[in-house]
Formats: C-alpha cells, structure tokens, sequence
C-alpha cells in the first residue's frame, strides 16, 4: 500500500500525540455538561472517523454515549466531492442532548454542514464539530469546525481511516495518494 503514496504527512506518533490533545480539549468542553448530569452524545460519521473515533473516545473519561451516522460523499472511485449523501438512519434521539459531531476531515465541508443542520433540527442542545483534518483552502460553507487536528493543504489523502475507493483505511499514519494509484 506505502508504494502508491507520493508523501507521509502525518505519521502514526504525531497522530497519536494530536488526537490525546483534541480529546483534552474536547473533554475540557464538555466537563460543564458532565457535571449538571446533561446527556452527551457522539456522533461519528462513518466509515471515514472509524479509526479517529476510537483513539479519541478513549482519552474521555465523561460518561457518553455514541450514535452513528453514515454519509458518502465519494461514490466509488473518484477523488471528487460530489455532495453528501446520508446512508441509512440518521440519529433520531438528539432532542435536549449536547452532540460531538466527529469526521475524520472537512474538505468543503458541505457534509457536515448537512448533518450540523439535522441534529440542531432534531433539538439538540448544542452541536460541537470534530474532525482530525480540515482542508482550509477547499471550504465552501459558512460552518467551521470547532476543533481540527490539523489543517493541510488541497491534496488527496489516505490511511487512519480516510480511503481512495474504499481501501488503504487501515494505514497507521496518512499519506498523499500518488496520481498513478487513483483510477
Ligand atoms: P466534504 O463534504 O467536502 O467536507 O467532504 C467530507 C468527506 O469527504 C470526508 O468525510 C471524507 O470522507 C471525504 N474526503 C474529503 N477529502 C478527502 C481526502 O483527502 N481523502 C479521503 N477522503 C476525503
Ligand atoms: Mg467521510
């Protein structure tokens, strides 16, 4: 798999070290909530936040519960945004709740602009966005994330859960997709 990628840009130890920082932060957040006993809910976005998700739930010692949501924004093999379109049941109890809403980036971020719109629908108490990645030159929406591991630049990556078709999710540490591996 290494051999189709130009570039590692973040390797496995800087991840890890980031992701321990955002839950810090993240945790630091939702302590209020915690403590007046207000009901908090995670709200993956699958498949891509798979991997982020379960490093980052493990540095939170809050009590919460987690309710995924599946989104595809790639139809098959293409590297294009060609919109959001919501997988199966979206997160029906959100009404009175404080949501995390966790991806693993925001490119254009009309995903999660989507899904920010439907839980605060659904009555949340407040929506808190989440994402490992965030593409800043690529935005086309008014939403910001409120938390970003890192920010990069416009180039098509791979591993720690993000994929090119479907594949290279189980990568350790993320990397630039060469032009040659993309159909
Ligand atoms: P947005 O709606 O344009 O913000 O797209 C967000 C979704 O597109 C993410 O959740 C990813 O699944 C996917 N995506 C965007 N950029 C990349 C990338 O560089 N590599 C892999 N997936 C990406
Ligand atoms: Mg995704």
């Amino acid at each position: 798999m290494q051999e189709d990628l130009s570039e590692i840009l973040l390797d496995a130890d800087s991840i890890a070290r980031r992701v321990e920082e955002i839950a810090l932060e993240l945790g630091r957040r939702l302590a209020p909530m915690a403590q007046r006993d207000e009901p908090v809910v995670l709200v993956p976005v699958l498949t891509g936040s798979l991997v982020f998700t379960a490093d980052l739930i493990r540095h939170l010692p809050q009590k919460m519960r987690l309710d995924v949501v599946t989104v595809s924004s790639y139809a098959g093999a293409t590297t294009e945004s060609r919109g959001a379109t919501i997988r199966g049941a979206v997160p029906e109890d959100m009404a009175g709740r404080h949501v995390v809403l966790v991806d693993d980036i925001f490119d254009t971020g009309n995903t999660l602009s989507l899904l920010d719109g439907l839980v605060r629908e659904r009555g949340a108490a407040s929506v808190t966005i989440c994402v490992l990645l965030a593409k800043p030159s690529r935005y086309e929406v008014d939403l910001r994330p409120d938390l970003i591991g890192f920010e990069i630049p416009d180039a098509f990556v791979v591993g720690y859960g993000l994929d090119y078709d479907g594949l290279y999710r189980n990568l350790p540490y993320i990397g630039i997709l060469k032009p040659e591996a993309v159909k």
